[in-house]
């Protein structure tokens, strides 16, 4: 009766995607800092715009989320393995073992993931990862629950709308140049600044091994630095729509970026730390079209100093 039932539910899926592929759903994995939670608010306040571009995509949460754009739709990483598992998904590759009825949760399963590179093993990894980590296991899953049953029914349509977008690999910088015009939003979720604690430990380009495993050069790193973040969006022709968690060195950038014609707000919300949910502080930078000002060389700029995250 359960397989029927899980049967018929799959079909009604790949119809959907079929008929409707531009609905929209939740990210399929969660990546380290990921907005799956927050995306749904993140789709209602970003500008309009005829070309879409997610620079530093992770689990891409906002694309998943929104409708597509009428013109191009970019996700871009730094990280192949997100842009590589996208292209698999996309023409449905390497997915045996991801079938409707999810897989179990367990310590053995997820070891096992870690050993191959098929799309499956990817989310499997992903899933039960720590922070999306995909080193970690989240130690809550103890029991043998199966887990992932809905993501994976609705495999299908994520498929559908990831053969709408264009995938790169590359450092934001190039991907935002590269697809900018005057029509374009830029939807940045950059990796917080390293004085955080939290990207040493989980992106490509960080210090811990999870992350060691993610990097290919130490020029990675100036993604981490907000000031970096904003002096290139500053110079796009697009609107750029860029959110952080609350940090001094953010802060500092985004005083900056005020000055030179951005819009800023902070926004409360409630969000997952991995073990529960908590409030927590997004700070977020709005540029309107257009190419701004240049700002202050770094000498004459006054950066906060700060380590460790009591800073
Ligand atoms: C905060 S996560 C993005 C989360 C995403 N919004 C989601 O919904 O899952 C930051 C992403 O930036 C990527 N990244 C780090 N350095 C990068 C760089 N120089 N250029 C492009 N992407 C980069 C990381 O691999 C990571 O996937």
């Amino acid at each position: 009766m359960a397989d029927r039932l899980s049967t018929a539910l799959a079909r009604a899926h790949e119809a959907l995607a079929h008929f409707a592929p531009e609905l929209v759903c939740k990210g399929i994995w969660g990546s380290p800092a990921g907005k799956t939670l927050l995306a749904q608010r993140i789709v209602s306040e970003i500008p309009e715009h005829r070309v879409y571009v997610e620079p530093f995509a992770g689990g891409a949460a906002v694309f998943f989320r929104k409708p597509l754009a009428p013109g191009d739709n970019v996700l871009g990483d730094k990280d192949r393995w997100n842009i590589e598992l996208f292209n698999d998904l996309r023409r449905g590759r390497g997915l045996e073992g991801c079938g409707p009825n999810g897989f179990p949760a367990t310590k053995a399963v997820f070891e096992r993931a870690k050993k191959s590179k098929t799309a499956c093993s990817k989310l499997k990894q992903s899933m039960m990862s720590f922070h999306g980590d995909r080193k970690t296991f989240f130690k809550s899953n103890k029991d043998t629950r199966r887990i992932g049953q809905q993501k994976l029914r609705k495999l299908p349509l994520y498929g559908k709308k990831l053969r709408k977008a264009h995938l790169v690999v590359g450092d934001f910088s190039k991907t935002m140049r590269r697809f900018d015009s005057l029509d374009t939003l830029h939807f940045l979720d950059p990796p917080w600044p390293l004085a955080s604690g939290y990207s040493e430990q989980f992106y490509h380009g960080g210090t811990s091994a999870a992350a060691r495993a993610k990097t290919s050069t130490k020029n990675d790193r100036k993604a981490f630095d907000p000031h970096h973040v904003m002096d290139v969006s500053s110079k796009m022709k697009g609107s750029v729509f860029v959110i952080y968690g609350d940090h001094p060195d953010v802060r500092a950038a985004f005083v900056e970026a005020k000055k030179r014609g951005w819009k800023i707000y902070a926004q409360k919300v409630t969000n997952s730390s991995g073990v529960g949910m908590r409030k927590v502080i997004n700070l977020i930078a709005i540029k309107p079209p257009g190419a701004l000002p240049k700002r202050k060389s770094a000498s004459k700029r006054k950066r906060p100093r700060c380590s460790g995250r009591s800073c």
